[in-house]
């Protein structure tokens, strides 16, 4: 596994940590530019800053050609190295840029939201959204070095924090009951952008992700205990066309797939209690106003990706800090849709 420095202040040191290139790509959205793209771009020699707009809806094809086309115009060879400063949407972005580009050159990720820090900037996934769903183009494209300044999180706003939070969440309940209780206490320290709380969150948060991904790199067994949430939770995005936040959605997903679980006498119902408070420190689901329609999340499970001949595969817990198993050591279950449909009703009302 490539390095990953976790380091506040990093980001105006960051030239003697980059591995050498003739050419630096820093690819950042419109919000990050001013902020720390440009800080990045001035410290590297042979730099160029290139920025697009904001937002999910601009993680597609489009923007990727035209990132790709824009470095191409600027002469950027096989001795380049990408850059990509910002959150996930960045990182997913311009590491499918650095992934194709000239048949993949070194990308290194420097993740500025928490969501990116502790999530999407390690194990390797890029990729592009298109209209038939999100991430369903795209590649597996390790970072050459991934560059984490906690600091940056002062900028973030609080709503994104939730987000990253959410997922902090979910590993401590696949894998360490300690850290979700650890979280549930420091949630005051972690809003208040406390350099030292904030680096031990982010710290533990890449050792369980990257042990869950560094094992099974190509995603086959351990890798999907990080899915756990994810299920109901991509259903429910697609549902409402992602008008509630991933952080949101996984927040709710990871209730129902308690629910789920309990139901079938699989999760040691203590776990519910557990997560449900630090996600309600968390504040993950503070700003819920939408309702869903029950029979259309069903639907929408179906065209989760890990799903194999017709039934939807869920990752259920054990207890916190332990996924169950099936008999033939899987992750995940294959579960019938009106088990699914008991626990949606359970959760919250739909
Ligand atoms: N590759 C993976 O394994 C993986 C895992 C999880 C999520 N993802 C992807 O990550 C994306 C979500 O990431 P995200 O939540 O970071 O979204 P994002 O990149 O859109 O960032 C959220 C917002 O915060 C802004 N921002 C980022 N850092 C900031 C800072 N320090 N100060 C102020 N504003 C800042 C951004 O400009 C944006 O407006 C999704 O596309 C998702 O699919 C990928
Ligand atoms: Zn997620």
């Amino acid at each position: 596994m490539n390095e990953i420095i976790i380091e506040p202040g990093s980001l105006d040191h960051i030239a003697d940590k980059l591995p050498r290139a003739h050419a630096y790509a820093v690819i950042t959205d419109s919000n990050v530019a001013k902020l720390y793209g440009e800080r990045v771009a001035q410290q590297l020699p042979n730099a160029q800053l290139l920025e697009f707009p904001a937002g999910e809806a601009n993680k597609n094809r489009e923007t990727w050609a035209a990132l790709s086309d824009e470095m191409l115009k600027r002469d950027f060879g096989r001795d380049c190295c990408v850059v990509a400063v910002g959150g996930g949407v960045t990182g997913d972005l311009a590491g499918f840029v650095a992934a194709t580009y000239m048949r993949g050159v070194p990308v290194v990720q420097v993740p500025t939201s928490l969501l990116a820090m502790v999530d999407a900037s390690i194990g390797g996934k890029v990729g592009v959204d298109t209209s038939a769903g999100k991430n369903l183009i795209g590649a597996f494209h390790h970072p050459a070095l991934v560059v984490i300044d906690p600091n940056v999180l002062r900028t973030l706003p609080d709503a994104e924090m939730s987000s990253g939070l959410t997922e902090a969440v979910k590993h401590g309940a696949i894998a360490d009951a300690e850290y979700l209780q650890w979280i549930t206490d420091s949630v005051a320290a972690i809003f208040e952008r406390r350099t030292y709380t904030l680096e031990s969150l982010i710290r533990r948060s890449v050792e369980i992700k990257l042990a869950h991904t560094s094992e099974d790199p190509r995603e086959q067994g351990k890798r999907a205990a990080l899915n756990f949430g994810h299920t109901v939770a991509h259903a429910l995005e697609q549902t409402c066309e992602y008008r509630i936040s991933h952080g949101e959605a996984v927040a709710l997903g990871m209730m129902t797939e308690l629910e789920i679980g309990m139901g079938l006498g699989i999760t040691d119902p203590g776990a519910l209690s557990s997560i449900a408070a630090a996600l309600s420190a968390t504040r993950a689901l503070l700003n819920r106003t939408i309702s869903f329609g029950i029979e259309e999340v069903i639907a929408a499970t179906h065209s989760d990706k890990k799903k194999r001949s017709g039934m939807v595969r869920y990752t259920l817990l054990r207890k916190v800090g332990e996924v169950a198993k099936s008999e033939a050591g899987e992750w995940t279950l294959p579960l019938p849709d009106d088990v699914v449909k008991d626990a949606l009703t359970k959760s919250f009302k739909v």
